[in-house]
């Protein structure tokens, strides 16, 4: 049985009822869950945007569904809270492994995500409590822009997300960020940026896991152009989109942004479903 959210009527028809109560809070219903009894049950939900509300969404239908099954495998193609995933001044939350814990503690036997910031390799694991399978769409994005270069240099733009590229020969940029502190929570800024890549003369694709700011991808940019490169494209699984991000890429001098459909944007070009297709 397979189910989709309302935040997911791209992707199939919704057979699940959300709506808010006019305080704000959710209001969920499955109305087959009585066919839902014993059978295996594939549950399609967007944790972003509105991510509180969406994951509170989570719980709850996870909860709902498990009155009748335990074989539930949830598809949350953009995992939210996954950045925070250490503590590094006293008393924080491990932000990232709490979320994957309430949700096995809810119901989810396997979740299906793509490119989850804390993983940074594709394939199963246990991450606290739950079993994640953590499908990469690098090879759906490296193909796509490979297509519109020529013999391009690949490239990430921080070690977290080398594993996006290794197997297509790409190397990793060197990324620091300034202090780690409160006030810089909202906008954490690259510090430090480098590579050694010769790229001169060579377009160049850059791959990450997510545009959040888009300080990362805009600074990579700036570095290859520095670097004499010719034509630069930038791809991402995630594309968050905050504020003018995607403005401050193009202006670094990319060529083109393209990212999937794990969060909706005028940039998605790839479509998340296909790597799905003989999986699930
Ligand atoms: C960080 O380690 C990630 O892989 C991304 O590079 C980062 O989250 C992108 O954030 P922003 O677009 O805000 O620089």
């Amino acid at each position: 049985m397979i189910l989709f959210s309302p935040n997911c009527s791209d992707l199939g028809v919704p057979n699940i009822e959300i709506k808010k109560f006019p305080d704000g809070e959710n209001y969920l219903r499955v109305p087959s869950l009585k066919d839902a009894e014993g059978n295996q049950v594939t549950l399609f939900h967007r944790a972003y945007p509105s991510q509180d509300s969406s994951l509170i969404q989570l719980f709850l239908l996870l909860k709902t569904l498990k009155r009748a099954t335990d074989k539930i495998t949830a598809v949350i193609p953009y995992l939210p809270y996954a950045r925070q995933d250490k503590m590094v001044l006293e008393g924080e939350s491990k932000s990232s492994e709490s979320i994957c814990n309430i949700i096995s503690e809810s119901g989810c036997k396997e979740l299906v995500t793509f490119d989850a910031h804390f993983l940074k390799m594709k394939g199963t694991y246990r991450y606290g409590n739950l079993k994640i399978r953590n499908l990469s769409l690098s090879d759906e994005l490296i193909s796509y822009l490979y297509s519109e270069c020529t013999n391009p240099v690949i490239i990430s733009p921080d070690k977290g997300a080398s594993y996006m590229v290794v197997e297509r020969g790409g190397l990793s940029m060197e990324k620091k960020r300034k202090g780690y502190e409160q006030s810089e929570l909202a906008e954490r800024k690259v510090s430090i940026m480098k590579t050694d890549a010769k790229m001169e003369d060579r377009d160049v694709i850059i791959i990450d896991d997510m545009i959040a700011g888009g300080g990362t991808m805009a600074r990579a940019v700036d570095i290859c152009k520095k670097k004499g490169a010719r034509k630069i494209y930038c791809g991402a699984t995630h594309g968050l989109f905050l504020g003018d991000s995607a403005n401050k890429i193009l202006s670094a001098g990319a060529e083109e942004i393209v990212v999937s459909n794990t969060i909706l944007s005028p940039y998605s070009k790839i479509n998340f479903m296909d790597k799905l297709r003989g999986l699930i």
